[in-house]
């Protein structure tokens, strides 16, 4: 697998900095109230997993299943929901945890969906964000680290199912990667 690798473009220990730094925020902002982070399943999995591990707060955790039928392959297809929250929302805060915005309708997407729900408020935060590949209006509230406009994968993210369980993020080789047709 190390052999398909291009790039590391941001390695464990710079990934687990960052996401003390983003804890330690939510931390701070949420003190005083009852937080119900949803997670945006399967890209998230990795990151809410060690940034859980940073809340001090005692917050609820549910996911969403979301998905885009492949990456790329469906531009201007509504994601889909395959599992949606167990919990209700009137009564929480929300924090909403994707792994990367791109072209960010996934994201829109759930948010929009959530708030007819009428929670107490609603945040969103990303690990990866790639700003420029934005297609509709959206910026995360909490940030990790911007990605140049380049697939990438690993801590969570795939191609085509594969490398989610790399502990840092990469490129792959350009032979590795078959065009989409
Ligand atoms: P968006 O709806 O275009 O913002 O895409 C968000 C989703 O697309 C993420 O949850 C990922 O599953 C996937 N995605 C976006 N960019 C990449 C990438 O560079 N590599 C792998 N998956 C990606
Ligand atoms: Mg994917």
């Amino acid at each position: 697998m190390k052999n398909d690798i291009d790039k590391i473009l941001f390695t464990t220990t710079e990934i687990e900095e960052k996401i003390k730094t983003l804890a330690q925020k939510i931390n701070e902002d949420y003190a005083d109230k009852e937080l119900l982070v949803v997670t945006l399943l399967r890209s998230a999995f990795m990151f809410v997993s060690d940034l859980s591990r940073h809340l001090t707060i005692n917050p609820y955790l549910d996911f969403i299943v979301v998905t885009r039928y492949g990456y790329g392959d469906m531009l201007g297809k509504e994601p889909k929901i395959l599992k949606d929250l167990d919990v209700p929302v009137n009564d929480k805060h929300i924090l909403i945890i994707e792994n990367i915005v791109d072209n960010g309708k996934t994201l829109f997407y759930i948010k929009e969906g959530l708030k007819i729900r009428k929670p107490l408020s609603i945040k969103t935060c990303t690990l990866f964000n790639k700003p420029k590949k934005r297609e509709v209006e959206i910026e995360p509230d909490y940030n990790g680290f911007v990605v140049p406009d380049q697939f990438v994968v690993g801590y969570g993210l795939d191609y085509k199912q594969k490398y989610r369980n790399l502990p840092y993020l990469a490129t792959l080789k350009k032979e590795i990667i078959t065009p989409l047709v």
